[in-house]
């Protein structure tokens, strides 16, 4: 199935057999930053319509919108990935995932990225090895819908 979720992808999601009286997994990688924060807010609520107590839902992004500045290296500006992800208005919900995801019903841990990558002894890419106040932090979350998250 194939949806713009600026537009109705609710419809179609159904259609294609999901089931709301179920609990659903929910993966939002690589996506969150692509879309204006008000359209992450949208997908939020959309999602939280559709899904039953016991769902989860995991994904990441940034805690700010990225800046050419921040790739100059990385990506061409020519590229169409640069230049949706790079685009002033979007971002993702560029709150922390913790409260977002609360406002919505869903208890949420996250993490910083780069606590993730030196627990498996990765390496820090370049994107999120800066520090200070302006520092790209990328969060990761995981959360469930409906009750608590259990142990492990
Ligand atoms: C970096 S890729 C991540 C892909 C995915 N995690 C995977 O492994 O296939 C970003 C994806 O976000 C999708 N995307 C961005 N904005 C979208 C929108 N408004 N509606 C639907 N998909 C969107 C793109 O089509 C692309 O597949």
């Amino acid at each position: 199935m194939v949806a713009d979720l600026g537009g109705d992808w609710v419809g179609p999601l159904t259609a294609a057999g999901l089931r709301p009286d179920l609990p659903t997994a929910w993966l939002a990688e690589g996506l969150l930053l692509y879309l204006h924060p008000h359209e992450a807010d949208s997908l939020l609520t959309s999602v939280t319509a559709l899904s039953a107590p016991g769902s989860v839902l995991a994904g990441e992004y940034f805690n700010r919108r990225v800046r050419w500045e921040d790739v100059p290296d990385m990506l061409s500006e020519e590229e169409p990935i640069a230049r949706v992800f790079l685009a002033a208005d979007r971002g993702g919900p560029l709150v922390e995932p913790v409260p977002w995801a609360a406002g919505n019903g869903w208890s949420a841990t996250q993490r910083d990225f780069v606590d993730v990558v030196a627990e498996l002894g990765r390496p820090v890419p370049a994107l999120m090895a800066g520090t200070g106040p302006d520092a790209l932090v990328l969060w990761l979350f995981h959360a469930t819908f409906g009750r608590p998250r259990t142990a492990g």
